[in-house]
């Protein structure tokens, strides 16, 4: 028997934002393909998700495995540039999946970005990311741009490694004056928003960001706090404080964060101008995650390198 649900792909189900957006989607019913590097990785969906491999090399796969789908949500990028995963390939590679899912016959995209990108842009997460949006603007799909900030939930990797160094250290450097702003938001809200950014019909761009924005120096003071972690605070120069961080990256078999990461957060980058779109507290949802955050680290690496 044909079945007749609608059908939609997302890059990443077993991965962290993609696996809540699925949840979502095998919840409305939909029938859900995941297009992933990662088929064996563990997850929670038995065989509900079918799972088509995330080979740019093949672009008639792309196709293949986009056929017939009405949404393609789209999370694919890289955090760094380590061997040959750079944000020049992850350009190339995203304009590859833009145009299959274009030749597939795709409806609509609804594409995960970053809040503040920009062409002029010298970082180049930042130039990368507002490249493949215009890419998807002249695709002449119908699409749905989310520009989150930071997004915090029970895999995530910066508030839970900040928790975890808080927990570890008797010191913790904040880079620079630590007055600089981020604006977090659940992981639930940005699948929330996506889902219902794949249901409507108009093109759309917009900040995802929660309702509570920090100094990141408070936001630190507050996951200690909220860990039991009685850290010494240090002021330090940005470039000693990514300096620190490659010296430790070794020893959690990490990229810990990058020197633009460093620079991105103190530009005031991962925060919006716009009204915020996801509802969950960071407070709240800190003050019920306290007991597990920042237990062991979670590596960038280690998720997708191994
Ligand atoms: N997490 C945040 O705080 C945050 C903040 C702002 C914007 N965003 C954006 O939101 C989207 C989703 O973020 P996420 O943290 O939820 O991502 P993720 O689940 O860790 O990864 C999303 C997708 O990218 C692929 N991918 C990641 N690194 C890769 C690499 N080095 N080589 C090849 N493929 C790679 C994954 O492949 P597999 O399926 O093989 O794992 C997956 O399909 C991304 O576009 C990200 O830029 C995230």
């Amino acid at each position: 028997m044909n079945d007749r649900r609608d059908f939609q792909v997302v890059t990443g189900a077993f991965s962290y934002t993609g696996k809540y957006l699925t949840r979502r989607l095998l919840n409305a019913s939909k029938r859900v393909r995941t297009i992933t590097g990662h088929p064996d990785r563990a997850h929670e969906f038995g065989d509900q998700v079918e799972i088509a491999p995330l080979n740019f090399h093949d672009p008639a796969e792309l196709i293949r495995s986009l056929r017939g789908a009405s949404v393609l949500y789209n999370s694919y990028w890289v955090r760094f540039n380590h061997g040959a995963a750079t944000f020049a390939t992850a350009v190339e590679n995203s304009r590859i999946l833009i145009q299959a899912a274009r030749e597939a016959g795709v409806r609509r995209i609804v594409h995960l970005s970053i809040a503040n990108p920009s062409l002029d842009s010298h970082l180049p997460y930042y130039s990368g990311k507002a490249q493949v949006e215009k890419a998807i603007v002249d695709s002449g799909l119908s699409y749905a741009i989310l520009r989150p900030t930071v997004i915090f939930g029970p895999e995530d990797i910066l508030i839970n490694n900040i928790a975890w160094f808080a927990r570890r250290f008797p010191v913790f450097a904040i880079p620079g004056s630590g007055a600089y702003s981020i604006q977090p938001i659940f992981v639930e809200d940005v699948a929330e928003l996506a889902e219902n950014a794949g249901g409507e019909g108009g093109n759309l761009v917009i900040d995802a960001v929660g309702p509570e924005v920090f100094e990141f120096e408070d936001l630190t003071r507050k996951i200690a706090a909220a860990v039991g972690a009685r850290p010494k605070f240090v002021h330090v120069n940005p470039g000693v404080a990514h300096r620190t961080l490659q010296l430790l990256g070794p020893i959690v078999g990490d990229v810990i964060l990058t020197r633009e990461e460093i620079e991105g957060l103190m530009a005031d980058l991962l925060v919006s101008k716009d009204r915020a779109s996801g509802r969950t507290q960071f407070t709240d949802w800190l003050a019920n995650n306290a007991a597990i955050l920042g237990n062991t680290y979670t590596s960038e690496l280690k998720k997708h390198y191994r």
